[in-house]
């Protein structure tokens, strides 16, 4: 069995990796590093819909930009059922849990706008029935082109299989609100190559999503991040010393972690357009650590790239544990070498009195990091919940060199723009 390391030998970069030790450092409830306690009396942006994963609108720079005046932002959604016979439980109520927990499998595409970067209304969905070639619409990334409103929607094409695809459309404006137009065509661009990407043949839990388009800021390339699992059967991935790192006497077993073995994936574009795209060997990866590290997206700041990843308790390899939410890693250039953020790579996660209160972190290069309500606990022994599948107070981070810090808290959704673009 090849490590993971050898696998990527004679590759032009080497995957950074995150090890066990880095996670040992992982603590929840460090306030630096967790999101303040979403009340259970939160409001809901509709009760027609579940949203979850938010995508805002931005530019290939990563900058979150309104258009004429109006932010917009994309979601994940599915119905809700209060009225539907399946989704009742034995005494005749709605069983919102249920339902919330099968949402992933009707999960479409939808848009929503808004004037002030919050209090969003619905738009409707992007594309309509029978244009994507999947059940599923997972999660993307929105790209505005150009002053006439072109918009690139990346986004994954799940069951069956799981592709990264890209869809484009339009944004027109008016003073009343927002439509979107066309995205009328879905464009398959790539799926995982079992080489350097884990297939659904090797492995039927494997990840392959969540496209996150940009131009370097350095060279100038147009890129694309996503998540991935490391190729190779389900099983057969070695968990070395590389992947357990320094960790003290007591702390060498690595148990069934070769099961989990997550990575950010990356991929260059051969055409200035997008259209054409080359995988390259993963930027991070977590054997022997977690096997999910999901929307991956980076802040260039201070001449450096912050990327960011979510991830779950559920999923962390046997003897490192940590809270749902989003995790950071820091580089100079864009292959690395990659450091965990705060010695561990915990940027933001849930309380652990409320450890599913929200997911699906989006950090903004402006630091404000937006996510979703998943579910609150509404009595102390935590037996009861409340389900969200709506907007997230919006926290504010501080990122200083390999640190970050809390340091506000937003309104439910707060997406503002950084810039507006007045179209023609
Ligand atoms: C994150 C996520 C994404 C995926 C989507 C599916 O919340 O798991 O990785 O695209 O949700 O619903």
């Amino acid at each position: 069995m090849k490590s993971t390391t050898a696998k990527f030998g004679k590759t032009p970069h080497q995957p950074s990796l995150w090890t066990r030790a880095d996670a040992l450092k992982v603590h929840a409830d460090d306030p630096t590093t967790t999101q303040p306690l979403v009340s259970a009396n939160f409001p809901v942006l509709s009760d027609e819909v579940f949203i979850w994963d938010t995508m805002p609108l931005r530019d290939i720079d990563g900058n979150i930009t309104s258009v004429d005046g109006w932010s917009v932002i994309f979601t994940l959604t599915a119905d809700r059922h209060p009225n539907d016979p399946q989704y009742l439980d034995q005494n005749g109520n709605y069983d919102v849990i249920r339902d919330w927990n099968d949402r992933h499998g009707r999960a479409k595409m939808y848009y929503w706008f808004s004037r002030t970067g919050k209090d969003w209304k619905l738009g409707g969905r992007v594309m309509a029935e029978g244009v994507s070639p999947t059940v599923r619409e997972w999660a993307g990334t929105p790209i505005l082109l150009n002053e006439q409103g072109e918009v690139d929607l990346y986004y994954t094409a799940v069951t069956p299989g799981a592709t990264i695809v890209k869809v484009r459309g339009r944004v027109v404006t008016t003073e009343h609100g927002v439509s979107l137009v066309g995205f009328e065509k879905v464009k398959p661009l790539f799926e995982a190559d079992g080489k350097m990407y884990q297939t659904e043949a090797q492995n039927a839990f494997w990840g392959f999503r969540d496209p996150w388009p940009f131009r370097d800021p350095k060279d100038g390339k147009l890129y694309m991040l996503f998540e991935g699992n490391v190729a190779g059967e389900r099983g057969s991935h070695k968990v070395g010393k590389a992947e357990i790192g320094d960790v003290p006497p007591g702390y060498e077993d690595v148990g069934n972690s070769r099961f989990q073995t997550a990575c950010v994936g990356i991929a260059v574009a051969r055409d200035e357009d997008g259209d054409d795209w080359e995988m390259l060997p993963p930027l991070l990866t977590a054997v022997g650590v977690n096997d999910q590290t999901e929307r991956p997206h980076f802040v260039f700041q201070d001449g450096k790239y912050y990327l960011f990843t979510i991830s779950h308790t559920f999923t962390y390899a046997d003897g490192v544990t940590g809270p749902d939410g989003v995790y950071g890693f820091v580089a100079d250039s864009l292959f690395g070498p990659y450091v965990p953020l705060n010695g561990s790579g915990l940027v933001l996660g849930n309380p652990s009195s409320q450890p599913f209160q929200t997911y699906s972190h989006c950090v903004m290069p402006n630091g404000l990091v937006t996510s979703f309500i998943d579910s609150v606990p509404t009595d102390d022994t935590g037996t009861q919940i409340r389900i969200g599948g709506t907007e997230a107070p919006t926290v504010g981070i501080k990122i200083k060199g390999q640190q970050t810090f809390v340091v506000a808290e937003y309104d439910y959704g707060y997406i503002p723009p950084m810039l507006d673009v007045t179209l023609k």
